[in-house]
């Protein structure tokens, strides 16, 4: 994987450390094994001196290698994770907002958070693991091969029982558990946040339990999944621990063979029994590693698949410089398509937004308002026709670049789980709190806020469910007025209000538009009459435009929403006032 590529060192080095800790552990139980069987003969203690500084040794040994192993590794492993998961977090950013609604939002934080969690076993329980074996495997071969040959072939018999039969006879009743564990993970994930967010309704109109019952069955689903890969591991350690065993007999056979035959030393005996008994501990992680492997991999494409999706906003390779202000926003001719749709969104849009002048685009739902403030925003790039900024092509800008220019205030501005300040904050972190009062005003929240037990410091609750909809609404507002853009984009921001307090608040924010570059999205005609030009779309297209005075007075699309708007407001005689 790539994003081990500089962790490489590190587990290098935990590999030998690990090898150490290992080769002392069986260093130690072979110089044991000397000892205790050279002291049985009672020699003068000078004998023996060498003997007792290497138990010593291999004892300290073995704990400092086994720390400095844990250590190296797991700071690799943990160094991937972070480059892998702000991999991750700058693909999301790319791909969002218009490549995300590929994935549900559960299943997307499963792949950030346990896929990417997943992938530090490659290191830890399949890479470093598998070199420490190795080595460990390598030392012990050579010295018995040294010491009884035999001994050395029922070793390297037990080797490939445990790296091979065993996890060959695991794998086949863990792999399918394994393939099924992540994407059920994913799934229970995104049945639980679907869940959570939607509780309200669902107990509102009785539907919770239904959904509580699939949830426990996608629960259940992976409970299945990770037993039968549980099982199938416990399996395999039992298998290692058994072939671990037969070794140790296999070995104690040959060595007594060996002695028997006068070609071992009695004393070296304990060396060939207790030298496999030392080396089983390597070999207890090798029966998962192919499991293990089986697990990372599954993850790792549920990663990668997020990291291969195509992202529907080409960056330039080297964007030009963002032209200063004053800012003209340009749109021509413009053509934009949602991925995977069939038909254009937009289909040959003209827009002009010079600098102070209010623009108010019109239509009825689907006709590609809100594809035009995404557009707009480098959200989403054009299939036709050019939007420039100043006159440089947006395409060749970077997009965070055009982003500073032209900000939004959306149909359903989100707002975080914090305080009101805070939330408002958000737009300008420096902003002086007489700038903040002004935002305030300007949205008329300031009397609201100072009313409030707690002012700013007031939490407005998850997805600012502690406030009302219009209260919210005018938060996002303020926020929008305190980032001070040189081109403002309202996305149907009294959207979601009865009709009065709809009003109040776009009457509110027509004022505090005033001289300033604005394009608002809106369905509401009433206050239209303030703004410089009113943009009507139907399909996509273009179908009228003029200021309100002009197109209320004249036949046509924006004329009969005119009508209904004051139809549904006044009744018959506030149509025929209009008309
Ligand atoms: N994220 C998206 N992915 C795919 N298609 C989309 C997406 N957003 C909008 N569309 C499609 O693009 C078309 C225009 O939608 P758009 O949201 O621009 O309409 P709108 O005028 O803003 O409508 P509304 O008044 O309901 O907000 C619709 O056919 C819609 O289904
Ligand atoms: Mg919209």
């Amino acid at each position: 994987m790539v994003f081990g590529r500089p962790a490489r060192g590190r587990f290098a080095l935990a590999s030998l450390a690990g090898g150490a800790a290992l080769g002392s552990g069986t260093g130690l139980l072979a110089t044991s094994a000397w000892l205790i069987s050279r002291a049985a003969q009672h020699p003068p203690i000078l004998f023996l001196t060498v003997a007792i500084v290497g138990v010593r040794t291999f004892g300290l040994a073995r704990g400092v290698a086994r720390y400095a192993e844990r250590l190296l590794s797991h700071s690799g492993a943990f160094g991937v994770l972070r480059e892998l998961r702000i991999a991750v977090w700058q693909r999301l950013e790319r791909i969002a907002p218009a490549g995300l609604p590929a994935y549900r939002s559960g299943d997307l934080l499963a792949r950030l958070v346990a896929d990417v969690d997943a992938q530090q076993d490659l290191f830890l329980r399949v890479l470093v693991p598998s070199a420490v074996a190795a080595l460990v495997y390598a030392g012990a071969l050579a010295l018995l091969a040294w010491l009884l040959p035999p001994a050395a072939l029922v070793l390297l018999a037990g080797l490939l029982t445990t790296t091979v039969a065993v996890p060959w006879l695991a794998g086949r009743t863990g792999r399918r558990a394994e393939r099924r564990v992540a994407p059920a993970r994913g799934a229970l994930s995104t049945a639980v946040v679907d869940l959570l967010r939607s509780m309200p309704d669902l107990i509102g109109c009785g539907a919770a339990d239904r959904r509580l019952v699939r949830v426990a069955a996608l629960d259940r689903e992976l409970i299945r999944a990770e037993s039968s890969s549980a099982g199938a591991a416990g399996l395999s350690a039992g298998l290692a621990t058994l072939a671990g065993g037969l070794t140790v007999c296999g070995a104690l056979v040959a060595g007594v063979a060996g002695v028997r035959a006068g070609v071992l030393d009695g004393v070296a005996l304990a060396v060939v029994v207790l030298t496999p008994l030392a080396t089983h501990e390597a070999a207890g992680a090798l029966p998962q590693v192919a499991q293990q492997a089986e697990r990372v991999r599954r993850s790792a494409d549920r990663v990668v698949d997020v990291l291969d999706r195509p992202a529907p906003v080409r960056e330039p390779t080297a964007p030009e410089l963002l032209p200063g202000p004053p800012y003209t926003l340009r749109v021509h001719r413009l053509r934009a398509a949602w991925p995977g749709a069939s038909a254009p969104a937009l289909d040959g849009v003209d827009l002009e937004l010079r600098p102070g002048r209010r623009v108010a685009v019109v239509g009825p739902s689907g006709s590609g308002k809100s594809t035009l403030v995404a557009v707009l925003l480098r959200f989403l790039d054009p299939t036709g026709g050019r939007v420039t900024l100043n006159g440089t092509d947006v395409t060749a800008l970077a997009g965070d670049d055009v982003r500073r220019v032209v900000k939004l205030c959306a149909q359903d501005a989100h707002l975080f789980d914090t305080t009101i300040g805070e939330n408002v904050l958000l737009a300008r972190r420096s902003a002086t709190p007489e700038e903040m009062d002004a935002a305030l005003a300007a949205a008329r929240l300031l009397d609201w806020v100072r009313a409030l037990p707690d002012g700013l410091a007031t939490r407005v609750g998850e997805h600012g469910s502690r406030i009302s909809g219009g209260q919210r609404q005018r938060i996002a507002l303020s926020r929008a007025l305190l980032a001070d853009p040189p081109v403002l984009l309202l996305d149907e921001p009294a959207e979601h209000l009865d009709t009065a307090t709809g009003d109040t608040l776009t009457a509110d924010l027509l004022a505090a538009t005033a001289g300033r570059t604005t394009l608002l999205v809106t369905h509401r005609l009433a206050m239209l009459g303030a703004v410089d030009e009113v943009v009507v779309l139907d399909g996509g297209r273009v179908v009228q435009r003029g200021t309100h005075a002009h197109l209320s007075a004249v036949p046509g699309p924006y004329r009969r929403m005119w009508d209904i708007e004051c139809w549904a407001d006044r009744g018959p005689e506030g149509a025929d006032l209009a008309g």
